[in-house]
């Protein structure tokens, strides 16, 4: 599968890459929130098991089987319940019309996916479901502290606003962060920060 033999070798190791503790931007804008929750590239588990602990019902999805083997050892250990789909986001068909919000955390993809992923989770939030993504922006091509070295996966609010045209922005900003979550994610960053409601 795309890209899953690369991110399983990155999350071979016993330690979790990204850390344990949930995103900050996810932490801090949780309450927006409403279940059932869509976690792309969910990763190690983190925001899934951050998510379950406050009382939301999450699926996390990524390509790495590894990985997401690792999430519900950490569900397991805190004591939540998360489910978890291995599958490649180039060709995942999320259910229509179904979840409360979509939560993207870093989940950077090439555009020709994200231009077939992102009208079907226009489709499969229900009427005021919520977008919540933060990831590297295009800024973070010349730092070294995260993120691809491929501008076509780094994001800006532009690309945002017109990839998610049915959404209606609360909160669209590119800003420098001091990112700490895990030795994958460390030091002064440049990120988008989105939070947008599907329109009805
Ligand atoms: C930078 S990590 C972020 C993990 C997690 N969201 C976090 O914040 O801890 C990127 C994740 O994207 C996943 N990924 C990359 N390409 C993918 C694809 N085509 N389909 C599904 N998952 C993918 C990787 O397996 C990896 O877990």
């Amino acid at each position: 599968m795309y890209n899953q033999q690369f991110w399983n070798g990155r999350y071979a190791s016993t330690d979790y890459l990204y850390g344990t503790e949930a995103n900050a931007f996810l932490v801090e804008n949780v309450h927006l929130l409403q279940g059932p929750v869509l976690s792309l590239s969910e990763g190690e588990g983190r925001n899934a098991v951050f998510m379950a602990s406050r009382g939301l019902q999450v699926l996390g999805v990524d390509c790495s089987s590894v990985g997401l083997e690792k999430a519900r050892a950490l569900a397991e250990l805190h004591g939540v319940v998360i489910e978890t789909e291995v599958a490649n986001l180039a060709d995942y068909r999320p259910r229509e019309d179904h979840y409360g919000s979509v939560v993207s955390i870093s989940a950077h993809l090439p555009g020709r996916i994200r231009e077939r992923l992102y009208p079907l989770i226009e489709r499969c939030l229900v009427p005021h479901g919520v977008v919540l993504l933060e990831a590297y922006s295009e800024a973070q091509l010349t730092k070294d502290t995260g993120g691809p070295k491929d501008l076509d996966m780094l994001m800006s609010v532009e690309k945002l606003r017109s990839e998610f045209p049915n959404l209606e922005p609360l909160l669209a900003r590119e800003i420098e962060r001091e990112v700490h979550e895990g030795e994958g994610h460390t030091g002064l960053a440049s990120v988008v920060q989105y939070i947008a409601r599907k329109r009805v």
